[in-house]
Protein backbone atom coordinates (compact mmCIF):
# COMPACT_ATOMS: atom_id res chain seq x y z
CA UNK A 1 0.00 0.00 0.00
CA UNK A 2 1.73 3.47 -1.17
CA UNK A 3 0.20 6.52 1.45
CA UNK A 4 -0.44 9.64 -0.25
CA UNK A 5 -0.57 13.06 2.15
CA UNK A 6 -2.28 15.50 0.05
CA UNK A 7 -2.21 19.32 2.15
CA UNK A 8 -4.64 22.12 1.68
CA UNK A 9 -3.07 25.66 2.15
CA UNK A 10 -6.46 27.41 2.55
CA UNK A 11 -8.26 30.77 3.40
CA UNK A 12 -11.62 31.19 5.35
CA UNK A 13 -13.32 28.43 3.55
CA UNK A 14 -14.64 25.34 5.06
CA UNK A 15 -16.97 23.93 2.19
CA UNK A 16 -15.34 22.50 -0.50
CA UNK A 17 -12.27 21.57 1.98
CA UNK A 18 -14.83 19.10 3.50
CA UNK A 19 -16.45 17.82 0.10
CA UNK A 20 -13.01 17.43 -1.42
CA UNK A 21 -12.12 15.06 1.85
CA UNK A 22 -15.21 13.24 2.23
CA UNK A 23 -15.19 11.94 -1.20
CA UNK A 24 -11.71 10.99 -0.95
CA UNK A 25 -12.69 8.85 2.09
CA UNK A 26 -15.23 7.54 0.60
CA UNK A 27 -13.66 6.88 -2.65
CA UNK A 28 -10.99 4.63 -0.44
CA UNK A 29 -7.80 2.93 -1.79
CA UNK A 30 -7.00 3.04 -5.38
CA UNK A 31 -5.85 0.39 -7.80
CA UNK A 32 -3.11 1.97 -9.77
CA UNK A 33 0.19 1.09 -11.07
CA UNK A 34 2.49 -0.16 -8.31
CA UNK A 35 -0.31 -1.79 -6.32
CA UNK A 36 -2.46 -0.01 -4.03
CA UNK A 37 -3.04 3.27 -3.12
CA UNK A 38 -4.34 5.28 -0.43
CA UNK A 39 -5.04 9.16 0.65
CA UNK A 40 -4.65 11.34 3.66
CA UNK A 41 -5.95 14.84 3.68
CA UNK A 42 -4.56 17.25 6.02
CA UNK A 43 -5.26 21.47 6.50
CA UNK A 44 -1.64 23.00 6.43
CA UNK A 45 -0.92 25.16 9.19
CA UNK A 46 1.20 28.12 9.00
CA UNK A 47 4.51 28.25 11.16
CA UNK A 48 7.99 28.72 10.85
CA UNK A 49 10.11 26.20 8.93
CA UNK A 50 14.02 25.24 8.11
CA UNK A 51 14.31 25.91 4.21
CA UNK A 52 15.87 22.33 5.05
CA UNK A 53 13.27 20.70 6.56
CA UNK A 54 11.03 17.33 4.65
CA UNK A 55 7.22 18.18 4.64
CA UNK A 56 4.91 15.55 5.54
CA UNK A 57 3.03 16.06 2.40
CA UNK A 58 3.17 14.86 -1.49
CA UNK A 59 0.70 17.24 -3.29
CA UNK A 60 -0.78 20.91 -1.62
CA UNK A 61 -3.77 22.32 -3.30
CA UNK A 62 -3.50 25.86 -2.47
CA UNK A 63 -6.63 29.17 -2.06
CA UNK A 64 -4.32 30.98 -0.09
CA UNK A 65 -0.93 32.20 -1.47
CA UNK A 66 -1.96 34.82 -3.83
CA UNK A 67 -2.66 36.69 -0.64
CA UNK A 68 -0.57 35.41 2.40
CA UNK A 69 3.05 35.43 1.42
CA UNK A 70 4.70 33.25 4.41
CA UNK A 71 2.59 30.14 2.49
CA UNK A 72 3.58 31.47 -0.90
CA UNK A 73 7.32 30.65 0.10
CA UNK A 74 6.64 27.85 1.79
CA UNK A 75 5.16 26.56 -1.41
CA UNK A 76 8.15 28.01 -3.30
CA UNK A 77 10.14 25.71 -1.16
CA UNK A 78 8.58 22.65 -1.19
CA UNK A 79 8.42 22.96 -5.26
CA UNK A 80 11.97 23.29 -5.68
CA UNK A 81 13.78 21.22 -2.76
CA UNK A 82 10.78 18.35 -2.51
CA UNK A 83 9.13 17.88 -5.32
CA UNK A 84 5.83 18.62 -3.31
CA UNK A 85 2.67 18.03 -6.51
CA UNK A 86 1.40 21.25 -6.26
CA UNK A 87 -1.93 22.93 -7.93
CA UNK A 88 -0.92 26.00 -8.48
CA UNK A 89 3.39 26.43 -8.11
CA UNK A 90 3.63 30.00 -7.72
CA UNK A 91 6.67 29.88 -9.67
CA UNK A 92 3.86 29.13 -12.52
CA UNK A 93 0.77 31.06 -11.49
CA UNK A 94 0.47 34.73 -12.17
CA UNK A 95 -2.85 35.39 -10.77
CA UNK A 96 -1.15 38.52 -9.13
CA UNK A 97 -0.70 39.58 -12.48
CA UNK A 98 -3.45 39.31 -15.22
CA UNK A 99 -0.43 40.93 -17.82
CA UNK A 100 1.95 37.96 -18.48
CA UNK A 101 -1.28 36.19 -19.26
CA UNK A 102 -2.35 38.86 -21.89
CA UNK A 103 1.28 39.24 -23.38
CA UNK A 104 1.69 35.02 -23.74
CA UNK A 105 -1.95 35.24 -25.46
CA UNK A 106 -1.48 37.48 -27.76
CA UNK A 107 2.19 36.06 -28.90
CA UNK A 108 0.01 33.00 -29.50
CA UNK A 109 -2.20 34.73 -31.33
CA UNK A 110 -5.70 34.89 -29.47
CA UNK A 111 -8.21 37.37 -29.72
CA UNK A 112 -7.19 39.73 -26.55
CA UNK A 113 -8.46 43.07 -26.82
CA UNK A 114 -6.53 45.71 -27.34
CA UNK A 115 -4.60 47.02 -24.24
CA UNK A 116 -2.73 49.38 -23.07
CA UNK A 117 -0.18 49.63 -19.69
CA UNK A 118 -0.42 53.39 -18.46
CA UNK A 119 2.43 54.49 -15.59
CA UNK A 120 1.24 54.92 -12.33
CA UNK A 121 -1.16 58.33 -11.86
CA UNK A 122 0.75 58.88 -8.24
CA UNK A 123 3.88 58.55 -6.98
CA UNK A 124 4.70 55.20 -5.86
CA UNK A 125 5.82 54.65 -2.22
CA UNK A 126 9.97 54.61 -2.88
CA UNK A 127 12.41 57.47 -2.16
CA UNK A 128 13.61 56.83 -5.78
CA UNK A 129 10.46 57.57 -7.52
CA UNK A 130 10.53 61.11 -7.96
CA UNK A 131 13.94 61.09 -9.38
CA UNK A 132 13.67 58.27 -11.45
CA UNK A 133 9.95 59.43 -12.68
CA UNK A 134 11.56 63.08 -13.36
CA UNK A 135 15.09 61.88 -14.99
CA UNK A 136 12.76 58.44 -17.07
CA UNK A 137 8.88 58.99 -17.21
CA UNK A 138 7.92 60.61 -20.52
CA UNK A 139 4.64 63.26 -20.61
CA UNK A 140 1.72 61.04 -22.58
CA UNK A 141 -1.85 61.82 -23.67
CA UNK A 142 -3.91 59.61 -22.08
CA UNK A 143 -7.05 61.31 -24.08
CA UNK A 144 -5.08 60.25 -27.34
CA UNK A 145 -4.63 56.80 -26.32
CA UNK A 146 -8.07 55.73 -24.93
CA UNK A 147 -9.00 57.58 -28.29
CA UNK A 148 -6.86 54.87 -30.83
CA UNK A 149 -8.35 52.32 -28.32
CA UNK A 150 -11.87 53.87 -28.81
CA UNK A 151 -14.82 54.03 -26.43
CA UNK A 152 -16.18 52.25 -24.58
CA UNK A 153 -13.29 50.66 -22.90
CA UNK A 154 -11.98 49.09 -19.27
CA UNK A 155 -9.73 50.50 -16.93
CA UNK A 156 -8.57 47.78 -14.33
CA UNK A 157 -5.17 47.23 -12.66
CA UNK A 158 -3.02 44.65 -14.10
CA UNK A 159 -2.70 42.22 -11.66
CA UNK A 160 -6.65 42.30 -10.95
CA UNK A 161 -9.02 40.21 -9.09
CA UNK A 162 -12.56 40.69 -7.67
CA UNK A 163 -13.54 43.71 -9.66
CA UNK A 164 -10.97 45.91 -7.59
CA UNK A 165 -10.67 48.93 -9.40
CA UNK A 166 -12.73 48.12 -12.47
CA UNK A 167 -14.61 50.30 -13.96
CA UNK A 168 -16.23 50.82 -17.84
CA UNK A 169 -15.26 54.26 -20.09
CA UNK A 170 -17.38 55.91 -21.93
CA UNK A 171 -15.78 59.23 -22.43
CA UNK A 172 -12.69 61.41 -21.22
CA UNK A 173 -14.32 62.52 -18.07
CA UNK A 174 -14.57 59.22 -16.88
CA UNK A 175 -11.35 58.04 -18.45
CA UNK A 176 -9.62 61.06 -16.35
CA UNK A 177 -11.86 60.50 -13.08
CA UNK A 178 -11.00 56.99 -13.10
CA UNK A 179 -7.21 57.55 -13.84
CA UNK A 180 -6.74 59.89 -11.09
CA UNK A 181 -8.58 57.39 -8.69
CA UNK A 182 -6.08 54.59 -9.83
CA UNK A 183 -3.90 56.24 -7.37
CA UNK A 184 -0.79 53.87 -6.97
CA UNK A 185 -2.95 50.78 -8.91
CA UNK A 186 -0.97 50.10 -12.55
CA UNK A 187 -3.99 50.10 -14.48
CA UNK A 188 -4.72 49.02 -18.39
CA UNK A 189 -6.80 50.97 -20.36
CA UNK A 190 -8.60 47.69 -22.14
CA UNK A 191 -10.65 47.84 -25.05
CA UNK A 192 -14.95 46.96 -24.27
CA UNK A 193 -16.17 43.94 -25.69
CA UNK A 194 -19.45 44.13 -26.34
CA UNK A 195 -20.88 40.46 -26.07
CA UNK A 196 -22.96 38.47 -26.69
CA UNK A 197 -22.31 35.67 -24.09
CA UNK A 198 -19.76 35.70 -21.29
CA UNK A 199 -17.91 31.74 -20.56
CA UNK A 200 -16.13 31.27 -17.30
CA UNK A 201 -14.75 27.95 -17.69
CA UNK A 202 -13.24 26.30 -14.57
CA UNK A 203 -10.00 23.88 -15.66
CA UNK A 204 -9.01 21.15 -13.21
CA UNK A 205 -6.31 19.17 -14.83
CA UNK A 206 -7.23 17.86 -17.74
CA UNK A 207 -10.68 19.09 -17.35
CA UNK A 208 -12.57 22.15 -18.00
CA UNK A 209 -16.60 23.15 -17.55
CA UNK A 210 -17.56 25.80 -19.52
CA UNK A 211 -20.20 27.72 -17.53
CA UNK A 212 -22.42 30.83 -18.43
CA UNK A 213 -21.40 34.15 -16.00
CA UNK A 214 -23.33 36.68 -15.42
CA UNK A 215 -21.09 39.46 -13.63
CA UNK A 216 -23.76 41.79 -13.24
CA UNK A 217 -25.67 39.46 -10.81
CA UNK A 218 -25.11 38.86 -7.26
CA UNK A 219 -22.19 36.28 -6.39
CA UNK A 220 -25.07 33.38 -6.28
CA UNK A 221 -26.61 34.13 -9.30
CA UNK A 222 -23.49 34.77 -11.70
CA UNK A 223 -23.34 30.99 -12.46
CA UNK A 224 -26.53 30.23 -14.93
CA UNK A 225 -27.45 26.54 -15.25
CA UNK A 226 -27.64 26.66 -18.82
CA UNK A 227 -26.21 23.94 -21.36
CA UNK A 228 -25.95 24.66 -24.81
CA UNK A 229 -25.46 28.39 -24.44
CA UNK A 230 -22.35 28.28 -27.07
CA UNK A 231 -21.84 27.11 -30.43
CA UNK A 232 -20.38 23.77 -30.85
CA UNK A 233 -17.36 25.97 -32.58
CA UNK A 234 -17.52 28.60 -29.91
CA UNK A 235 -17.62 26.22 -27.25
CA UNK A 236 -14.74 23.80 -28.62
CA UNK A 237 -12.75 27.08 -28.45
CA UNK A 238 -13.69 28.15 -25.44
CA UNK A 239 -11.87 24.93 -23.90
CA UNK A 240 -8.85 24.93 -26.53
CA UNK A 241 -8.00 28.52 -25.05
CA UNK A 242 -8.09 27.48 -21.39
CA UNK A 243 -6.46 24.30 -21.79
CA UNK A 244 -3.46 26.21 -23.74
CA UNK A 245 -3.14 29.09 -21.27
CA UNK A 246 -2.72 25.93 -18.61
CA UNK A 247 -0.41 24.18 -20.17
CA UNK A 248 1.27 27.34 -21.23
CA UNK A 249 1.80 28.24 -17.84
CA UNK A 250 1.75 25.02 -15.98
CA UNK A 251 -1.69 26.00 -13.98
CA UNK A 252 -3.99 22.65 -13.26
CA UNK A 253 -6.29 24.89 -11.48
CA UNK A 254 -7.94 28.11 -12.85
CA UNK A 255 -10.68 29.85 -13.91
CA UNK A 256 -10.47 31.76 -17.23
CA UNK A 257 -13.13 34.54 -18.67
CA UNK A 258 -14.05 34.74 -22.30
CA UNK A 259 -16.51 37.11 -24.12
CA UNK A 260 -17.86 35.15 -27.17
CA UNK A 261 -19.49 37.92 -30.22
CA UNK A 262 -20.59 36.27 -32.75
CA UNK A 263 -18.25 33.70 -33.66
CA UNK A 264 -15.26 35.75 -32.45
CA UNK A 265 -13.85 34.08 -28.98
CA UNK A 266 -12.40 36.88 -26.75
CA UNK A 267 -9.82 36.39 -23.54
CA UNK A 268 -9.98 38.74 -21.16
CA UNK A 269 -8.80 37.41 -17.56
CA UNK A 270 -7.38 33.95 -17.18
CA UNK A 271 -4.90 34.35 -14.37
CA UNK A 272 -7.11 33.66 -11.88
CA UNK A 273 -4.60 30.66 -10.25
CA UNK A 274 -6.56 29.94 -7.13
CA UNK A 275 -9.92 29.87 -8.27
CA UNK A 276 -13.00 30.37 -6.69
CA UNK A 277 -14.50 26.98 -6.32
CA UNK A 278 -17.48 27.81 -3.11
CA UNK A 279 -20.72 25.55 -2.98
CA UNK A 280 -22.17 29.47 -2.42
CA UNK A 281 -20.85 30.56 -6.03
CA UNK A 282 -20.78 27.13 -8.38
CA UNK A 283 -23.73 25.38 -6.92
CA UNK A 284 -25.09 22.89 -9.40
CA UNK A 285 -21.49 22.65 -10.71
CA UNK A 286 -19.96 22.28 -7.24
CA UNK A 287 -20.35 18.42 -7.32
CA UNK A 288 -18.59 18.63 -10.78
CA UNK A 289 -15.68 20.60 -9.35
CA UNK A 290 -15.22 18.47 -6.34
CA UNK A 291 -15.26 15.23 -8.40
CA UNK A 292 -12.72 16.45 -10.32
CA UNK A 293 -10.52 17.78 -8.08
CA UNK A 294 -10.47 14.41 -6.26
CA UNK A 295 -9.33 12.71 -10.24
CA UNK A 296 -6.88 14.74 -10.77
CA UNK A 297 -5.34 14.53 -7.41
CA UNK A 298 -5.44 11.14 -7.06
CA UNK A 299 -4.62 10.15 -11.07
CA UNK A 300 -1.17 12.65 -10.53
CA UNK A 301 -0.43 11.19 -7.06
CA UNK A 302 -1.26 7.57 -8.44
CA UNK A 303 0.59 7.78 -12.14
CA UNK A 304 3.49 9.26 -10.19
CA UNK A 305 3.14 12.51 -12.42
CA UNK A 306 6.18 14.43 -12.30
CA UNK A 307 5.00 18.81 -11.06
CA UNK A 308 6.75 21.14 -14.04
CA UNK A 309 8.58 24.22 -12.96
CA UNK A 310 9.37 24.90 -16.47
CA UNK A 311 7.48 26.60 -18.94
CA UNK A 312 8.55 25.40 -22.51
CA UNK A 313 7.40 28.48 -24.75
CA UNK A 314 9.44 27.77 -27.80
CA UNK A 315 6.95 24.38 -28.23
CA UNK A 316 4.12 26.87 -28.67
CA UNK A 317 5.79 29.98 -30.20
CA UNK A 318 6.47 27.91 -33.07
CA UNK A 319 2.87 26.85 -33.68
CA UNK A 320 1.72 30.53 -33.40
CA UNK A 321 5.05 31.53 -35.99
CA UNK A 322 4.01 28.56 -38.44
CA UNK A 323 3.09 31.10 -41.54
CA UNK A 324 0.72 28.32 -43.73
CA UNK A 325 -1.22 27.79 -40.53
CA UNK A 326 -4.90 29.58 -40.25
CA UNK A 327 -5.83 30.62 -37.01
CA UNK A 328 -8.33 27.11 -36.37
CA UNK A 329 -5.39 25.17 -37.24
CA UNK A 330 -3.15 26.82 -34.96
CA UNK A 331 -5.84 26.15 -32.16
CA UNK A 332 -5.78 22.42 -33.44
CA UNK A 333 -1.71 22.29 -32.79
CA UNK A 334 -2.62 24.09 -29.31
CA UNK A 335 -5.31 21.75 -28.34
CA UNK A 336 -2.50 18.75 -28.91
CA UNK A 337 0.34 20.10 -27.25
CA UNK A 338 -2.02 21.16 -24.19
CA UNK A 339 -3.73 17.19 -24.12
CA UNK A 340 0.22 15.80 -24.38
CA UNK A 341 0.73 18.12 -21.20
CA UNK A 342 -2.05 17.27 -19.20
CA UNK A 343 -1.80 13.67 -20.53
CA UNK A 344 -5.41 13.75 -21.43
CA UNK A 345 -5.78 9.90 -22.78
CA UNK A 346 -4.30 8.75 -20.15
CA UNK A 347 -6.18 10.45 -17.35
CA UNK A 348 -9.61 9.10 -19.10
CA UNK A 349 -8.35 6.10 -18.98
CA UNK A 350 -7.44 5.77 -15.24
CA UNK A 351 -10.84 7.76 -14.52
CA UNK A 352 -12.17 5.24 -16.66
CA UNK A 353 -11.00 2.28 -14.82
CA UNK A 354 -9.27 2.97 -11.77
CA UNK A 355 -12.30 5.59 -10.56
CA UNK A 356 -15.25 4.07 -11.89
CA UNK A 357 -16.95 4.09 -9.50
CA UNK A 358 -16.77 7.05 -8.28
CA UNK A 359 -19.84 9.23 -10.10
CA UNK A 360 -22.55 6.54 -8.22
CA UNK A 361 -20.44 7.34 -5.32
CA UNK A 362 -20.73 11.16 -5.78
CA UNK A 363 -24.23 11.20 -7.15
CA UNK A 364 -24.77 9.00 -3.19
CA UNK A 365 -23.31 11.61 -1.42
CA UNK A 366 -24.97 14.91 -2.68
CA UNK A 367 -28.53 12.63 -2.27
CA UNK A 368 -27.96 11.91 0.48
CA UNK A 369 -27.94 13.89 4.25
CA UNK A 370 -24.43 14.50 4.61
CA UNK A 371 -24.44 17.03 1.77
CA UNK A 372 -27.41 18.99 3.13
CA UNK A 373 -25.91 19.42 6.26
CA UNK A 374 -22.78 20.59 4.71
CA UNK A 375 -24.72 22.94 2.79
CA UNK A 376 -27.01 24.06 5.74
CA UNK A 377 -23.50 25.01 7.19
CA UNK A 378 -22.28 26.54 4.63
CA UNK A 379 -25.05 28.78 4.37
CA UNK A 380 -25.06 29.59 8.10
CA UNK A 381 -21.20 30.64 7.76
CA UNK A 382 -22.01 32.67 4.62
CA UNK A 383 -25.14 34.61 5.16
CA UNK A 384 -26.95 36.49 7.71
CA UNK A 385 -29.64 34.82 9.86
CA UNK A 386 -32.01 36.36 7.95
CA UNK A 387 -31.17 35.42 4.58
CA UNK A 388 -30.53 31.35 5.78
CA UNK A 389 -34.01 29.82 4.25
CA UNK A 390 -34.10 31.81 1.30
CA UNK A 391 -30.43 30.48 0.36
CA UNK A 392 -30.59 27.46 1.92
CA UNK A 393 -33.83 26.71 -0.24
CA UNK A 394 -31.98 28.19 -3.58
CA UNK A 395 -28.91 25.90 -2.77
CA UNK A 396 -31.32 22.91 -2.43
CA UNK A 397 -33.28 23.71 -5.71
CA UNK A 398 -30.05 24.02 -7.61
CA UNK A 399 -28.71 20.83 -6.39
CA UNK A 400 -31.72 18.84 -6.90
CA UNK A 401 -31.62 19.67 -10.46
CA UNK A 402 -27.61 18.48 -10.48
CA UNK A 403 -29.17 15.27 -9.19
CA UNK A 404 -31.71 14.71 -11.43
CA UNK A 405 -29.46 15.30 -14.71
CA UNK A 406 -26.64 13.55 -13.14
CA UNK A 407 -28.76 10.54 -12.44
CA UNK A 408 -30.55 10.99 -16.14
CA UNK A 409 -26.83 10.64 -17.63
CA UNK A 410 -25.77 8.10 -15.42
CA UNK A 411 -28.50 5.69 -16.75
CA UNK A 412 -28.05 6.40 -19.67
CA UNK A 413 -24.25 5.20 -20.16
N1 LIG B 1 -12.50 44.11 -22.32
C1 LIG B 1 -13.65 43.96 -21.70
N2 LIG B 1 -14.81 43.99 -22.38
C2 LIG B 1 -16.00 43.84 -21.76
N3 LIG B 1 -16.13 43.64 -20.44
C3 LIG B 1 -15.01 43.61 -19.69
C4 LIG B 1 -13.71 43.76 -20.28
N4 LIG B 1 -12.79 43.68 -19.29
C5 LIG B 1 -13.49 43.49 -18.15
N5 LIG B 1 -14.82 43.47 -18.37
C6 LIG B 1 -15.89 43.32 -17.36
O1 LIG B 1 -15.38 43.67 -16.09
C7 LIG B 1 -15.40 42.56 -15.22
C8 LIG B 1 -14.16 42.53 -14.35
O2 LIG B 1 -13.00 42.50 -15.18
P1 LIG B 1 -11.79 41.52 -14.89
O3 LIG B 1 -12.24 40.11 -14.94
O4 LIG B 1 -10.72 41.89 -15.82
O5 LIG B 1 -11.44 41.97 -13.40
P2 LIG B 1 -11.28 41.09 -12.09
O6 LIG B 1 -10.95 42.05 -11.04
O7 LIG B 1 -10.39 39.96 -12.40
O8 LIG B 1 -12.73 40.49 -11.82
P3 LIG B 1 -13.08 38.98 -11.39
O9 LIG B 1 -12.48 38.75 -10.06
O10 LIG B 1 -14.59 38.98 -11.40
O11 LIG B 1 -12.51 38.08 -12.45
C9 LIG B 1 -15.51 41.35 -16.12
O12 LIG B 1 -16.14 40.29 -15.46
C10 LIG B 1 -16.36 41.90 -17.26
O13 LIG B 1 -17.71 41.90 -16.90
MG1 LIG C 1 -11.89 38.51 -13.99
Amino acid sequence: MTRHMIGLLLGTEDDWPTAFTEILRRLGPVEGPGGTHDFDVERITIEPFSLRDRPRYDMAIDRLAYWYYHPREWLKKVALMDGVYLLNSPFTFQSMEKHAAYCAMMRLGLKVPETVLVPYKNPIDNNRYAYTAARYNQPFDLDAIAKKIGYPLFMKPYDGGAWRGVSRINNADELHAAYDASGEMLMHLQKAIDYDVFARSLSIGAETMVMKFQPDQPMHLRYAVEHDFLSPDAGLEVVTIGKLVNAFFRWEFNSCETLVKGGDVYPIDYANACPDVALTSLHYYFPWAMKTLVKWAVFALVTGRRARLDVETDRFFAVADEPGLSYGEKLGEYRKLADAYFDTERYQDFCATSLARLDQLVLDWVTGPDFDQLLVRTVQSVYPAHEHDQFIAHLRGLLHLWVRDESTRLAAA
